[in-house]
Parts: structure tokens; sequence; C-alpha cells
């Protein structure tokens, strides 16, 4: 019903899981506004999320983190009730060579979205942090109440900066209501293979490069080291189909509109609550797809925690949220995308 649904500007919707939180609020009935610059992200996401809703969405052009365009953004848009800000960098290893560009854009972005909130009275948002906050923990699974460790990287360090940032309005008083959401791995794609990751480049993450791997566009995948303290040696982590993370966000927006107080922050974790390695995600792979993966086992990557995964009971309870597919779907998934992908 044009109008009626309660809208929502999604900075970064046009991206990985921006793209499938998009498809994911037009379910739940509301009224998706997505906000891209498109510097990692293609047009032809917004291609794959029309054809997956048989409907429009609406889609703003610009940065995030540039206020005139942002207000431009809220005025023609009446009635703004809250933002899912995904957009980001989000490349570790690019932080470390350019820290600059990491804090000015991360930081910007959210400064501008919270200065506009507390403006136009836009009452709730939800904010993509990570996992990466918790660097190695001491304990296992990891809790919301775990400890932070200083962050690896200028990208994590944005993530625990942003927390702060959103933690430090909320407790001035300005009436908000916060969610930051930490993400485990996010894998796999839409099962109608409309939308999906689209790394740039050579890819940094696991599935990607698996998948590519697969394809032949690699040659071969490099598992980083077999001398961890987990049953066979790879690290472990809780890796979580992308589609679940997605519903997250719809959880976390009903559960704001649904607390009483004007004002408050909350985190999550938001992953499976599984842990698997590195040979478990290929093996899986494998089997699930009925395909031989060229790989050998290399040097560790600098800076890879060992294992890390979730404790997911306080989203369970809180947001009434749970997973509801399997390291299984995601790899089948993430290998239709993939072969989707060739055709084009
Ligand atoms: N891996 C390989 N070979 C590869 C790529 C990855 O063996 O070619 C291994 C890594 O060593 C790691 C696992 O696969 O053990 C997962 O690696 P990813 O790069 O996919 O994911 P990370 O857990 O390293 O990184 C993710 C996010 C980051 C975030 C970090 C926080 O991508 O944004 O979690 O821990 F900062």
């Amino acid at each position: 019903m044009p109008g009626t649904a309660t809208k929502v500007i999604v900075t970064g919707g046009a991206g990985y899981i921006g793209s499938h939180t998009v498809v994911e609020l037009f379910h739940a009935g509301y009224e998706p506004i997505i906000v891209d610059n498109f510097v990692n992200a293609e047009k032809s996401s917004i291609k794959g999320i029309e054809t997956i809703l048989g409907a429009k969405v609406k889609l703003y052009e610009g940065d995030s983190g540039n206020k005139e365009f942002m207000e431009r953004v809220i005025a023609q848009e009446r009635g703004i009730s809250g933002i899912i800000h995904f957009a980001a960098y989000k490349a570790v290893g690019e932080s470390v060579n350019q820290p600059l560009k990491y804090y000015r854009n991360n930081l910007d972005s959210l400064l501008t979205l919270m200065e506009l909130m507390k403006e136009h009275h836009i009452p709730h948002i939800v904010f993509s942090s990570s996992c990466t906050v918790y660097g190695q923990p001491d304990t296992l699974p990891v809790t919301e109440k775990s400890p932070k460790k200083p962050a690896e990287s200028p990208y994590g360090n944005t993530k625990q900066i942003c927390e702060e940032i959103l933690e430090d309005t909320v407790n001035s008083g300005v009436p908000i209501k916060v969610i930051a959401l930490r993400y485990f791995n996010p894998i796999g794609a839409h099962p109608s293979a409309e939308i999906g990751e689209l790394p740039l480049g050579v890819p940094n993450n696991l599935v990607p490069f698996v998948t590519q791997t697969a394809a032949g566009i690699r040659e071969k995948l490099t598992v980083f080291g077999d001398d961890y303290d987990t049953h066979d040696g790879t690290c472990l982590r809780d890796y979580i189909h992308v589609v679940d993370l997605a519903k997250a966000h719809v959880s976390a927006l009903q559960y704001l509109g649904s607390k009483s107080e004007e004002n408050s922050y909350d985190v999550f974790n938001i992953g499976t609550g599984q842990g698997s390695t590195v040979l478990d995600v290929i093996n899986t792979f494998e089997e699930v797809n009925n395909i031989k993966l060229n790989y050998s086992i290399g040097a560790r990557r600098a800076g890879d925690v060992e294992k890390v995964y979730a404790d997911v009971s306080h989203a369970n309870v809180e947001l009434r949220w749970k997973t509801e597919l399997s390291l299984a779907d995601a790899l089948k998934d993430a290998w239709k995308w993939q072969l989707s992908l060739k055709k084009n």
C-alpha cells in the first residue's frame, strides 16, 4: 500500500547485506528507501531486488555522509521513522594502508546521520557493527558482555568508535533508540540468486574465494594455517546466512518500535551460535554442491583470530529472532549465485 508503510532509510542498501535487508524489510511491510553512492556496490543489485519483490524500490544516489544531500532525502521523504546504516568501508587490509580514508568515511557518515536524527526527530537507528570488536575472546561463545579488545585494524577501530558515538549520544539524553548489531561472518546469497556478494577484485573473504575458485576464476584457494587449536587446526568462525542476518534487522526495528522508553542503546550478537572451521566450510561446500575444490594449506594470515563464535541468546530472547538456515544452505546459495554471475 503506497504511502502507508513505515519508511526506513537504508544506507548502503545496494550492498551485500543492505540489499538482502531491503528485501526482508519490504516483505515485512516496511518501505525501504535506499541511499547508496555505489562506490562498493553495483546498480545491478537494485534490479535484483526489484525482480525478487516484483516492485520498484526508492533509490537516492549519493553519500550518506553528505549532510546537504541527506537533508534533501529527508525533506523529500516525509515521516522517516528509522535508519539502518550499512554504508561503510569494510576491507581490513586496505584500512591498515589507508586509515584516514576509513576514519573519514565511516565516522563522517554516522556523525551526519546522528545530527540529522536529532534535528529531524528520527527516532530509531540500527547500526552495522562487527564481532571484530571482541578480537580473540578469552572465553567462548562470546556474549555481548565479553570485553572489547583493542582493535586490530583501523576498520575494526571505526566499528568500536561508532559504537561509542552511538552510546554517548544516547547517554546525553537525545531521544533516540539505537541498536548495534555485531555481525559474525555473513555468507551466502538470496536463494533466488538475484542478489549476492559482489567482491571488488580478488576477494579477501573465504566464501567468495571458494566460489570463485570452484568457478575457475581463481586457480587455487589457500587455507591460511592449519596449526591452530581447533578440531582440524584451521581457524573457526560463526558463518551466518545473509538472509538470516537481513531478517535480524527487521526484528531490530520491530523491537525498537515496541520499546516504551524514548532513549535506549542495545547491542546484539548476530550469528548462529555454531563454530565452523575453514576445512568444515570447504568440505561442506564440496559435499552440498558435488564439486572438488582446488586448495592447499598455506601460512597463517597476519591478524587472524583463532576462533570466535557467538552466544546469540540475547537476540533470540529480546529480538525474538533466530537463524533458520544452515551452513549447507548458505554454501548452496553462494554457489548458485556464483553460477548466475557467470551467465551474465
Ligand atoms: N581464509 C582462508 N583463505 C582465504 C580467505 C580466508 O583460509 O583465502 C580463512 C581466514 O584465515 C579465516 C576464515 O577463512 O580463518 C574467514 O576469513 P574471512 O576473511 O572470510 O573472515 P574474517 O573472519 O577474517 O573477517 C571477518 C570480516 C571482517 C571482520 C572480521 C572480524 O570479513 O570484516 O570478520 O573478525 F573484521
